[in-house]
């Protein structure tokens, strides 16, 4: 079956005033369903990875026939990268995170504050187009970040939180200022879903 372009868990608006709704509705309908319909045309010309999912293509790229390499890295890293920002991000949401995640934030940067420093420099930092992770890493966590779409679990790697920073993810609302949309990004951060995350194998 193909890939289907995966609901926004919350309406347009719901990110506001931090994330604003025409940035959302072209994030999601536009770019996010132009990785889907890409994916999909690559997936059809290759019957033998029908049935895949987006972690098994994209957690062993070696494995896929030459040709495809750069383009699943493209468009499935594009799927499923957006997937887990929508998914981390919700209304009514920013705050500190609890319990064993914030033990584990706590034991690998020291604080909660010192994590997010990092984080945003993380953000900043990426030349160009891409995205600032926080990734499970052996038995701890660590910051990473990636180029264009490709994606931690290309690396062996289980992200749990992300930015996204590509101009298309903030410039309607702060154009050239990254850092600001970094540092607004902690005012929609689900962090029971990047628990969730945290807690899944
Ligand atoms: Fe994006």
């Amino acid at each position: 079956m193909a890939f289907q372009l995966q609901s926004l868990p919350y309406a347009y608006d719901a990110l506001e005033p931090y994330i604003d709704t025409l940035t959302m509705q072209i994030h999601h309908d536009k770019h996010h369903a132009t990785y889907i319909n890409n994916l999909n045309g690559i997936i059809e010309k290759y019957p033998e990875l029908a049935g895949k999912s987006l972690e098994e293509l994209l957690g062993n790229i070696n494995a896929l026939p030459e040709d495809i390499r750069t383009p699943i890295r493209n468009q499935g890293g594009g799927v499923w990268n957006h997937n887990i920002y929508w998914e981390i991000m919700g209304p009514k949401a920013g705050g500190e995170p609890k319990g064993k995640l914030a033990q584990a934030i706590e034991a690998a940067f020291g604080s909660l504050t010192n994590f997010r420093t990092e984080f945003e420099k993380a953000a900043i930092g990426r030349f160009g187009s891409g995205w600032a992770w926080l990734v499970k890493k052996g038995s701890g966590l660590a910051i990473v970040s990636t180029a264009n779409q490709d994606t931690p679990l290309s690396d062996g790697l289980t992200p749990i939180l992300a930015l996204d920073v590509w101009e298309h993810a903030y410039y309607l609302k702060y154009q050239n200022r990254r850092a600001e949309y970094a540092s607004s990004f902690w005012n929609v951060v689900n962090w029971e879903a990047v628990a969730g995350k945290y807690a899944a194998k």
